[in-house]
């Protein structure tokens, strides 16, 4: 596909992935994103595809009528772009990996590709192919601290690489449906941009300036109305949070599950967005997008071997390596006879900048000083919002 004259999409779309870094939940499946840009003297690919869809790579640059590469331009050496790099090296061994020097580390560690092979660029360096002109942009710590981007000047498209993706496999070449794309741009920020907010805020202001008609990510529709984009990591990278209460929770005998049901009534009565998720049943990127802007998180688990479910730990550990800007803590659930579920859970999600508010354990099933206790936390997290100015 073309997505511009002499410029084509020649990745893979990967419709049946379902897992990314055995860890990452992908419901919508994803793309690999490379492109060949012709110019009058020299051909670059930028980019490859992860290894086992480099068939369908090779493919499309016979489709393209790659009968040459000069550059194959690598943005970021994890592998789901770099891993085909080998084979397209035996295939075009006449071919110069074009990288920054730290990337160029990296996939000599991660690939085995030898030293030769490269031709390393500065941060801002420009690279003629005649009558197309190459211009690299370091974008670090989007989401690995390697990573750098592409300017394609003459056609005015910037080729980020993971920096504004999406899992998202499509049929489409560009973005058609705004929403649907906004959703899984978010779950992809979410999942692995959001740790780097600080280093996405930089990023944003090094590219203010350029004019930019089209992004092309590696991952997902390419934008061909950025302003779409830039708003919503704008918005995502902000400060800002909203007036919800993030509920991820695990019941085993009902007790946790009633404390939920109770203290999710008390937060809706006092005007506050709930989004309340059973973990047993439910994908954990749906904690990962949620967390994205909500003012505050609230787990509850029962008591399982003096510690917190391991569903609802695992929870809590995600949460805490995602480092959102939750603003506020705290827990809910029960025990029967003992245990340090709420020191565990809190030792947790350290890393999260979040006040603690006074947690509520019901010993058994919740009797009326625990729904007592479950309707003041709600009356604090409340007052806690309105100090935000967000409730
Ligand atoms: Fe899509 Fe960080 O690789």
């Amino acid at each position: 596909m073309q997505l511009r004259p002499n410029i084509y999409a020649v990745g893979a779309i990967d419709w049946d992935r379902r897992l990314f870094d055995e860890l990452i939940p992908l419901p919508d499946g994803t793309s690999y994103n490379a492109y060949l840009v012709k110019g009058s003297e020299k051909i670059a690919l930028l980019d490859t595809v992860d290894p086992t869809k480099t068939d369908v790579l090779i493919d499309n640059l016979v489709k393209a009528g790659a009968d040459r590469i000069d550059y194959i331009v690598a943005h970021h050496a994890e592998q789901d772009h770099s891993g085909g790099i080998p084979d397209i090296l035996m295939l075009y061994p006449d071919a110069k990996v074009v990288t920054n020097p730290k990337c160029k580390g990296m996939l000599i560690d991660l690939l085995q590709i030898s030293e030769d092979k490269f031709i390393t660029v500065d941060d801002g360096q420009i690279l003629s192919l005649g009558d197309k002109t190459l211009q690299f942009i370091y974008i670090p710590w989007v989401h690995w601290p390697e990573t750098m981007g592409t300017y394609l000047k003459e056609d005015k498209i910037f080729f980020p690489c993971d920096f504004f993706g999406s899992h998202l496999a499509t049929s489409g070449l560009f973005v058609e449906d705004e929403p649907v794309v906004y959703e899984s741009a978010k779950r992809y920020y979410a999942e692995i941009m959001m740790p780097f907010r600080t280093a996405i805020k930089n990023n944003l202001e090094k590219i203010k300036d350029l004019q930019i008609d089209i992004i092309a990510s590696s991952h997902g529709p390419v934008y061909d109305n950025p302003k779409f984009i830039i708003d919503a990591y704008k918005d995502w990278v902000s400060d800002n949070v909203k007036n919800e209460v993030v509920l991820p929770y695990i019941s085993m005998h009902d007790s946790t599950r009633k404390m939920v049901e109770h203290f999710v009534d008390a937060l809706i009565e006092r005007g506050i967005t709930v989004k309340q998720f059973n973990l047993s049943v439910t994908d954990i990127g749906k904690l990962a997008i949620l967390l994205v802007d909500a003012a505050t998180i609230v787990l509850g688990s029962p008591t399982v071997l003096t510690a917190a479910h391991p569903k609802v730990a695992y929870a809590a550990i995600l949460a805490n390596a995602l480092r959102p800007k939750t603003k506020f803590a705290s827990i809910i659930g029960s025990y029967g006879w003992g245990g340090r579920m709420v020191e565990q859970i809190t030792s947790l999600i350290s890393n999260l900048k979040v006040e603690i508010l006074e947690p509520v354990i019901a010993k058994g099933y919740p009797k009326d000083n625990d729904f007592t206790a479950l309707e003041n936390l709600a009356d604090k997290i409340l007052t806690k919002h309105k100090e935000l100015g967000i409730a």
